[in-house]
């Protein structure tokens, strides 16, 4: 027997397990209401923590919206609720991205493996140096399936098409590093940290070890080349990067393609593998289209992710589950 929505912990539970998603620079640009009558939950935009320098489209911030609704469905039906989604269903009202109403359990199988819902809290992005024990085949396989199932295709390209990303990659970063308005940008959401609400921003952990090659470009969220953390030879020499496509670029493949990197990064969490992102490169239009799949094949890049086994990231603060969900309308 399922409790009514509003009995017990469902509601903030869901919405802790949808904050401790990813997003860029740890914005955390989303909102929820929850409707009782409807047992429905909207998910909505902050367009006020949108980047406008880094990010002008928002398609970054649609991305970091998309990994919080694949939280929200994990954490629905890990309540024994089938989440039934619907992306962007109200045209007149653009910051409504999502709603997920929550069905009764018998009405559909599950969608995922029932242990994405633990790899939610141990997910953290790692940047530190991972070893360099290859990601067997099943492996990647089970992840490419993963991100099929949420509309998006996952390719790991061969080791020279890799190195060349990772140069584009690198060229990116550079450019970030000169470009004043986004490297103000990045450093303003780096050091939120250090305002008396700790419960938003980056944590030092963004802060660490810096590959001196530049041969794998870990964005400098300070957007300097601190001399004290560069290192040599201590980064995996051969990266495992794997690319997210879609096959169009609309608001909702975005959030598509958002859902499917937390897919992807929740069942790599459950096999053991870390991750970090590289999406400096998508940040630059001319870039972005040099990291689309080679000619002859069709999709748009919307993700580098960094696979490996290596130590765990450090979890990075969230806002409270309260300060996101606006509004709880009553049954009537
Ligand atoms: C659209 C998007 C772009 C991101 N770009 C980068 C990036 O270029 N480099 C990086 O290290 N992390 C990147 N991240 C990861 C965020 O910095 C990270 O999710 C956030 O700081 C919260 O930390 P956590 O992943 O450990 O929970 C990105 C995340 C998203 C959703």
């Amino acid at each position: 027997m399922h409790s009514t929505l509003l009995d017990g912990v469902i509601p903030e539970t869901c919405v802790s397990a949808a904050v401790a998603a990813p997003s860029i620079h740890n914005t955390q640009p989303w909102r929820f209401r929850l409707d009782a009558e409807s047992s429905t939950f909207q998910v909505r935009a902050a367009p006020e923590r949108g980047l406008r320098h880094t990010d002008p489209a928002g398609r970054a911030l649609h991305l970091s919206v998309g990994a919080c609704l694949l939280n929200l469905r994990v954490a629905i039906a890990h309540s024994g609720w089938s989440p039934v989604r619907r992306l962007l269903p109200a045209p007149e009202d653009p910051g409504l991205l999502a709603v997920v109403r929550l069905a009764g359990s018998a009405a559909r199988p599950t969608e995922h493996r029932a242990d994405l819902y633990e790899a939610i809290w141990r997910r953290h992005s790692s940047r530190l140096p991972f070893s360099g024990r290859p990601l067997p085949p099943y492996l990647r396989n089970e992840l490419r399936e993963a991100a099929r199932l949420e509309g998006a295709r996952l390719w790991f390209p061969d080791p020279i098409e890799t190195a060349r990303l990772l140069h584009l990659t690198a060229e990116a970063e550079r450019r970030n590093r000169i470009d004043t308005d986004r490297a103000s940008e990045s450093n303003r959401w780096v050091h939120r940290d250090l305002e008396p609400n700790p419960d938003v921003g980056l944590p030092q952990a963004v802060l660490g070890p810096q590959d001196a090659s530049e041969h794998l470009p870990l964005r400098d969220f300070t957007a300097q080349r601190h001399t004290e953390r560069l290192v040599v030879r201590l980064f995996e020499a051969a990266p495992v990067i794997a690319v997210l496509i879609t096959e169009h670029d609309r608001r909702a493949d975005w959030l598509r393609a958002g859902q499917a990197l937390q897919h992807v990064w929740l069942l790599a969490t459950a096999h053991g593998l870390r991750a970090s992102l590289l999406h400096q490169a998508l940040e630059w239009p001319d870039l972005r289209r040099s990291l689309s799949p080679t000619p002859g094949r069709t999709g748009h890049a919307q993700m580098l992710i960094r696979l490996g086994y290596g130590p765990e990231g450090a979890a990075s603060p969230r806002r409270a589950p309260r300060a996101v969900l606006d509004e709880v309308l009553p049954s009537r």
